[in-house]
C-alpha cells in the first residue's frame, strides 16, 4: 500500500495531503529502502554522480528577529555578535574561487545595517572579480524593490525557508511580529523576479505533527521552488525551546527522499543540520537523492559566533579547507564532487542513459 504511493509520488509528482500523512505515518524500514532506492535513481537520472557544492559565508549573526529556535535570535545576549565588511566578505570569495566553489552563498541574520547599498555593493564585488560565480543571498524578508535591486545588482539565487506552512505553527516557532502570509509574499516576489528561489523547513519543530509536514510537502509542490533545504531541528540552550527534542535524521532523510521524487530536478542539499546530528548525515543525505552540499567558508574567528543550534558542525569537514575531505567522503560512497555554479536545470535536462554503447 505505502509503496503503491511511492510509485504514485514517483510517476505523478504529487499527492494529497492524506496521502502524505499516510507516507509520514506509516514509514518503515523498508517502506524507505524502497523509497531512498527511487529518489537516487531520479536524483541520477537528472544529476549523475555529481554533487554541486556551495560556500557559505555567514556575514553577519546581528538578527532583529526573535525566533523561539534560532541560536542568534535578537534576545540572545549570550551570542557575541559580528559584521563581516565587504573586503573580508570578498576574502572568503577568493579563498573559495581556490578551493573550486564556483557559488558563493552570503548568509547572515536580517541586519540592517547591510542596507540596499551596501548589499548591491558586495554583489557588485563579487561578481565583478568572479563574473563565472553564482551569488545566493540569504537574508530574509525584505521588500519587492530591495530584492529586484540585489537582482538587478547581480545575485542568482534567494533562500529563504518558509520555515512551516502551517498559519498556528508558524506562530508557535516565531513571536508575533512575524507571519506565514508575509513569508509566502518574499517568496512569491523572488519567484516573480527571476531567482532561482529556495525555501524549505526544519523536521521535528516542536509541536510538528506528520499534519503539518504533510502541509510543508503540499506547499513545496504548489509553489515549486527551485532548491529546497530540510534540517532537523536542533535546539539551541539559550532559546525558549532548550528543552524541546529535536528533530531525527530518520525522518529528515524519508522527508528528503520524497521532496525528490515531487520535484525531481530540485537542487537539494545535505544540510549542515543533518551532518550535526549525525556523523555521516550528509553522506546518507546524498543517497538518500541530494544533490548539494555546503561547506562553510566564514573566517574561522567567527565561525563558532554562528551557533543557530548546538553543537553547530564548525571544525572538520564542513569547514571549505577541508574540500579534500569532501571530495574523499563524496568519493567513497560513489560521488564526484565538481566544480560548476550548479544551476537550476528545469525537468527537460535528464541526463541521457548510456545508449550508444
Ligand atoms: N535547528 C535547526 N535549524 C535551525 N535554523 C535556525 N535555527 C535552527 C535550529 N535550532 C534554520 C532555519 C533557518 C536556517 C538558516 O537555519 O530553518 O531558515
Amino acid at each position: 500500500m505505502m509503496k503503491r504511493l511511492i510509485d504514485k509520488l514517483e510517476k505523478y509528482h504529487q499527492l494529497t495531503k492524506d496521502e502524505y500523512i499516510s507516507l509520514i505515518e506509516n514509514r518503515n524500514p523498508e517502506i524507505s529502502r524502497y523509497l531512498f532506492e527511487k529518489s537516487r535513481n531520479i536524483r541520477e537520472l537528472h544529476y549523475g554522480k555529481k554533487v554541486f557544492i556551495r560556500g557559505l559565508i555567514e556575514f553577519t549573526n546581528y538578527c532583529k528577529n526573535d525566533c523561539y529556535y534560532c541560536g542568534i535570535r535578537r534576545s540572545n545576549k549570550n551570542t557575541s555578535r559580528y559584521r563581516l565588511t565587504k573586503e573580508q566578505i570578498l576574502d572568503c570569495c577568493k579563498e573559495g574561487y581556490r578551493l573550486g566553489f564556483r557559488t558563493f552563498v552570503l548568509q547572515g541574520g536580517e541586519d540592517s545595517h547591510y542596507n540596499d547599498q551596501v548589499i548591491i555593493d558586495i554583489i557588485k564585488g563579487i561578481k565583478s572579480l568572479y563574473p563565472d560565480c553564482a551569488v545566493t543571498l540569504s537574508i530574509g524578508e525584505r521588500s519587492y524593490e530591495s530584492y529586484k535591486a540585489y537582482y538587478d545588482a547581480g545575485a542568482d539565487r534567494y533562500l529563504l525557508r518558509h520555515e512551516t506552512a502551517d498559519p498556528i505553527h508558524y506562530k508557535r516557532l516565531h513571536p508575533p511580529s512575524l507571519s506565514l502570509e508575509s513569508r509566502k509574499q518574499c517568496l512569491n516576489y523572488l519567484k516573480e523576479i527571476g531567482y532561482q528561489v529556495g525555501s524549505g523547513f526544519m523536521v521535528g519543530s516542536p509541536g510538528q505533527t506528520s499534519e503539518i509536514l504533510a502541509e510543508d510537502l503540499l506547499y513545496l509542490q504548489e509553489f515549486r521552488p527551485h532548491m529546497v533545504g530540510i534540517g532537523p531541528f536542533i535546539p539551541h540552550h539559550d532559546t525558549p525551546f532548550f528543552a524541546e527534542p529535536g528533530g531525527t535524521a530518520e525522518l529528515t532523510l524519508y522527508i528528503v527522499g520524497l521532496v525528490r521524487l515531487m520535484l525531481p530536478s530540485v537542487l537539494l542539499p545535505a544540510t549542515t543540520a543533518i551532518g550535526t546530528i549525525d556523523p555521516v548525515g550528509r553522506e546518507k543525505a546524498i543517497l538518500a537523492g541530494a544533490n548539494v552540499l555546503m561547506p562553510n567558508l566564514s573566517p574561522r574567528e567567527v565561525r563558532d559566533k554562528y551557533m543557530l543550534y548546538d553543537n553547530k558542525i564548525s571544525t572538520g569537514d564542513e569547514a571549505a579547507e577541508c574540500t579534500h575531505s569532501i571530495i574523499e567522503s563524496m568519493k567513497l560512497i560513489g560521488y564526484q564532487v565538481v566544480i560548476d555554479r550548479g544551476d537550476f536545470k528545469g525537468d527537460e535536462n535528464i541526463i541521457q542513459e548510456v545508449s550508444n554503447v
